[in-house]
């Protein structure tokens, strides 16, 4: 795995880091693309047989098909390893940013005290939302907003390099192919579109907000997040590449922005880390803050399948890697949330968003899961 793209707020890693994160970024990738498949043989050679022989059909449903594969040494194997693969590259790359937080956190105060372009606003009084105080998404220590000291930047750095590590860098250098496959998506899907305010809702380190400021030069380009350490190192990141965005700490449920305030609101890989209802609450939220003709494109990971089996795998996350809602995503119906929103049906859209980055993490005809719809 290459070293993340540089900017002034990036941790540094040094030589004996990168190659124990290089290990953990092979192990992973044993894991998800070596072993993974191994549990599919074992499901058609020994696991469905057994129910069929108990029961006299084939497993139904993903409750059915969990029943007879934990059973299953293989896949219990494979869920160790990945568990504890998990466990240590977040580890790893808390050590990283650690060791020199003290330094991030200057370079933070330098940055954002003589910022030009965009800027931060924080709200000390916001309250967390449940299923981010609860669950530690991806077993990640403080989550997204929990604070070591004052301005600290933890969770932001650790973010920026997490992500980068767990996608193995193959979303590109400054992992930022959510935003840059969405924007391609729009330029698309909606010629016409041209926005003069952008939102992106849950932004955390800014990695998928910064393609929307190159993508529309000419907008001014807002995002927010629940966690202040996300957002001070995004902001002092966003600066130090010499992008304008502004930051405010704000909970996408009940936003203070005025309404029809947004020609586009955009959102990654949030939805999957939130309940059913504050997705609700989030869409009807969109809805208020959109222009009239304005559009929202949620990019999503494609977690939804199409048999029990695929879909029992695709739940893993959600029994083991502290991402409870990950299973539950899958089984919404967001569409139909969009038009609860008070979306119109003929104008919500659900199309894959084809990955633009160069190392193909995606098989070919895959993509991004999009959603969204047209105010
Ligand atoms: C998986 S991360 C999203 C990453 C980012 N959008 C990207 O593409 O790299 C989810 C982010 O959403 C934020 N979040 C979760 N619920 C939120 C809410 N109700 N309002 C605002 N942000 C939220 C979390 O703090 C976290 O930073």
């Amino acid at each position: 795995m290459k070293k993340p793209g540089p900017h002034a707020m990036l941790p540094e890693i040094s030589q004996e880091e990168q190659s124990r994160l290089s290990f953990f970024v092979s192990l992973s990738g044993a894991a998800r693309k070596g072993l993974k498949p191994g549990n599919e043989l074992i499901y058609e050679r020994d696991a469905k047989p057994a129910f069929v022989a108990e029961h006299g059909r084939e497993p139904a449903t993903v409750e059915e098909v969990r029943e007879v594969m934990e059973k299953q040494e293989f896949y219990q194997m494979w869920t160790a390893l990945s568990r504890s693969q998990q466990e240590q590259y977040v580890d790893c790359t808390g050590s990283i940013v650690e060791r020199q937080l003290p330094d991030l956190v200057r370079r933070f105060r330098e940055i954002s005290g003589d910022a030009k372009l965009g800027s931060l606003e924080l709200d000390p009084n916001l309250d967390i939302p449940y299923y981010q105080k609860e669950s530690h998404q991806h077993c990640v220590p403080l989550s997204y907003y929990e604070e070591l000291g004052r301005d600290d930047v933890y969770a932001g750095a650790r973010a920026d390099i997490g992500s980068y590590a767990y996608s193995r860098g193959l979303r590109g250098l400054y992992n930022d192919d959510k935003g840059l496959s969405g924007s391609k998506f729009l330029k698309e899907n909606f010629p016409d579109l041209n926005p003069g305010r952008i939102l992106d809702l849950g932004c955390m380190s800014g990695n998928s907000t910064v393609p929307y400021v190159d993508a529309y030069p000419d907008a001014a380009v807002h995002a927010i997040d629940l966690g202040a350490p996300q957002l001070r190192y995004a902001h002092a990141r966003a600066e130090s590449m010499g992008k304008r965005i502004h930051f405010s700490q704000q909970n996408a449920e009940s936003m203070k922005f005025e309404d029809g305030n947004f020609d586009l609101v955009v959102s990654h890989i949030l939805f999957h880390e939130t309940s059913r209802q504050a997705i609700l609450n989030i869409l009807r939220e969109v809805k208020r803050v959109l222009k009239p003709g304005g559009v929202f494109l949620h990019v999503e990971v494609p977690v939804r399948r199409d048999t029990p089996f695929a879909q029992f795998l695709a739940n893993w996350d959600s029994w083991y890697n502290n991402e409870p809602f990950w299973g539950i995503l899958a089984r919404t119906d967001v569409q139909a949330l969009a038009v609860e929103a008070g979306f119109d049906e003929d104008r919500v859209f659900d199309r894959p968003v084809y990955s633009q980055a160069p190392g193909g993490v995606f098989r070919k005809g895959d993509g991004w899961w999009g959603f969204g719809a047209r105010k």
